[in-house]
């Protein structure tokens, strides 16, 4: 299958420079390339014809519910993935995973498909702890959730997000085993599961050779047009 590249733009970029990042991205446009943007600017993407994912969704189809976006709006305005469960949603706004597999099964209800974000923290890192905590967040996340057919997995290392440091591929790749032996153990399935955290224009030709990979999860690089441009040409082999 495929690779695919991710860009989670977060809450970056002003309207004027979302303008001319569409215009620096123009010849790009993939059906292995999606962009996550600020929820705000997700028609603009459309528009152009971008495969377009949100960067969280909410638990219910509609509602009181002031400052969540429902999976069934985004799905109906076009947008094709919802990332459920980062770690700057789960540190920062303290989501459960109670809350996190909520949202997942909303998404998946209105027929949104899912990256949920799983990772450790550089201390559960330090202890070892890695294995014990992805999968307590996996079963914790996927409690309940029958089919894993539109769920991909990315795995994201708390303390490689935006530290510029980066496990080795090796590191990676048997993460990325234990992530799909956890998965397959409950659905007998394979998941596909993306790397994210410090992805760039300089370390992508090396993590693209992780052979287990399914794709990446790029936040800050991803805002830069070229730099972006440079991690999709890797990726999407013509
Ligand atoms: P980063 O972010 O590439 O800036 O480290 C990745 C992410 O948070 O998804």
């Amino acid at each position: 299958m495929n690779k695919i590249v991710v860009g989670n733009h977060k809450m970056n970029l002003r309207p004027n420079e979302v303008e001319a990042y569409l215009k620096a991205l123009k010849s790009l446009k993939s059906n292995q390339v999606i962009i996550c943007p600020t929820s705000l600017y997700i028609p603009f993407f459309l528009k152009q014809g971008y495969l377009v994912g949100i960067q969280n969704t909410g638990t219910d189809i509609k509602g009181a519910y002031t400052g969540e976006v429902s999976p069934n709006q985004a799905k109906e305005l076009g947008v094709f993935v919802t990332i459920i469960g980062h770690s700057e949603r789960r540190q920062l706004y303290h989501e459960t995973d109670e809350l996190i597999n909520s949202r997942l099964k909303a998404a998946l209800k209105a027929k949104l498909k899912v990256i949920l974000c799983v990772g450790e923290t550089k201390e559960e890192h330090e202890l070892l702890k890695t294995s014990r905590v992805l999968k307590h967040e996996l079963l914790a996340d996927l409690d309940g959730v029958e089919s894993i057919g539109n769920i991909v997995i990315a795995y994201e290392p708390i303390w490689s997000i935006g530290s510029g440091l980066v496990p080795t591929n090796d590191e990676i790749s048997k993460t990325i085993d234990y992530i799909k032996k956890v998965v397959a153990n409950k659905y007998d399935k394979e998941i596909r599961v993306l790397y994210g955290g410090s992805v760039n224009d300089q370390n992508i030709s090396t993590l693209n050779k992780i052979n287990n990979l399914s794709g990446f999860l790029v936040g800050g690089a991803s805002t830069d047009p070229v730099k972006f441009k440079k991690i999709i040409r890797e990726v999407v082999k013509k």
